[in-house]
């Protein structure tokens, strides 16, 4: 049985929490026995404000080891995972740590404030013989689950085209780290970065990139981004973000993607299919969000002792250095930019 300790209880840690509640209830080999968040009694009151829903109001933490610093719950606890729901900045530091006292660990995305600091968590990783997974939660998304098997079976052909587009309003977290640039990296490599690590994902890293970005007042910040991929067979890729989306906007994660025999468009949670010889039809798709679905190969590769093939860390690494080449390129107007 693998014991968890969450660190990080805002928005996704409670989004994490309630994936080892159902992993556990569904007989997978994982128990979370700690959380470890600096204001735990605070957050034991109730919920906390985030893009998707988690699926509790309120939480009951009782059944839990609650501590409100990391080295109380490393020195109490006989821990075997430590999944890492922290501010980005706090990746690569926290991570490392915990590699180094060898324990396996799931970080959230980004990876780390910078490829490297993202290559040196992969070093540790690998130096400790233990499993760090980033969490690239589309690489597990049932729509784009969908779109990677069209691309790699060829039954529409190859892809001409496609457009991605993911958007909210300024995300809340502790402390408003989210708004400082420093500390998140603004839209483009907090929120962009989902759509870049799909492109990237789906066909391989480009060979140049070419950004235009708006930067907030503080001009730190890019709060919209628009990138153009560029591939040796002259695909058209682009994908955007903005998280300036105000009012009643909520969220929003859109993709259209148009091969030579047809067209997936994925837009207000239904996917579309739409092939040039025949009707189009909705596809069938698992209601399971990511979330779920990268922590349920996350447990089982470590139960299994399988090594983590679907999202390495090390292309999560790959991921942020084409957010670096973005943000080059947008810092310069939009000049292409070679990776
Ligand atoms: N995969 C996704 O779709 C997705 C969505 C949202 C956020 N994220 C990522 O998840 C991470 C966390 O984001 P969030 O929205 O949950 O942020 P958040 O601000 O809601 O939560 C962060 C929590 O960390 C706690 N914390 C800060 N420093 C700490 C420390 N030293 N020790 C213990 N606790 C500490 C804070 O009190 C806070 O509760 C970020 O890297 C973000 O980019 C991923």
């Amino acid at each position: 049985m693998l014991k968890v300790g969450l660190i990080g209880f805002g928005f996704m840690g409670h989004m994490h929490f309630d994936n080892y509640v159902r992993l556990a209830s569904e007989g997978a080999q994982v128990q979370l026995v700690a959380i470890c968040d600096l204001r735990i009694e605070e957050l034991k009151q109730g919920a906390v404000a985030g893009n998707i829903a988690t699926d509790q109001d309120e939480y009951d933490l009782s059944p839990y080891n609650l501590y409100d610093n990391i080295d109380a719950m490393l020195a109490n606890e006989e821990l075997d995972v430590v999944d890492i729901c922290l501010p980005t900045y706090l990746h690569a530091e926290i991570t490392c740590m915990m590699l180094e006292k060898g324990l396996h660990v799931f970080c959230e995305k980004p990876v780390a404030g910078n490829s490297t600091d993202g290559w040196k968590m992969v070093e540790v990783a690998k130096r400790n013989s233990k499993t760090l997974m980033i969490g690239q939660c589309l690489r597990f998304w049932p729509a784009y689950e969908y779109l990677k098997g069209c691309v790699e079976d060829g039954r529409f052909g190859k892809v001409k085209a496609g457009s991605f587009f993911r958007g909210s309003g300024f995300p809340q977290g502790w402390e408003d780290w989210y708004l400082d640039g420093s500390k998140s990296g603004g839209n483009i490599m907090d929120m962009h970065l989902h759509d870049t690590d799909m492109i990237h994902w789906l066909f391989g890293r480009p060979d140049k990139v070419s950004a235009l970005g708006r930067k907030d007042d503080s001009g730190i910040r890019y709060d919209m981004v628009s990138t153009n991929y560029i591939y040796p067979d002259g695909k058209v890729l682009n994908a955007q973000s903005d998280w300036t989306l105000q009012g009643d906007f909520g969220f929003a994660m859109t993709y259209r993607v148009n091969f030579e025999g047809g067209n997936l468009v994925f837009e207000n949670d239904v996917l579309k299919v739409n092939p040039n010889d025949g009707p189009g039809f909705i596809a069938d798709l698992s209601e399971d969000r990511g979330y779920y679905r990268e922590m349920k190969y996350f447990i089982q590769s470590i139960v299994s002792g399988e090594p983590i093939t679907i999202c390495t860390p090390e292309s999560a690494v790959n991921t942020l250095e084409i957010i670096e080449a973005e943000i080059r390129s947008a810092d310069n107007g939009g000049l292409l930019e070679e990776l």
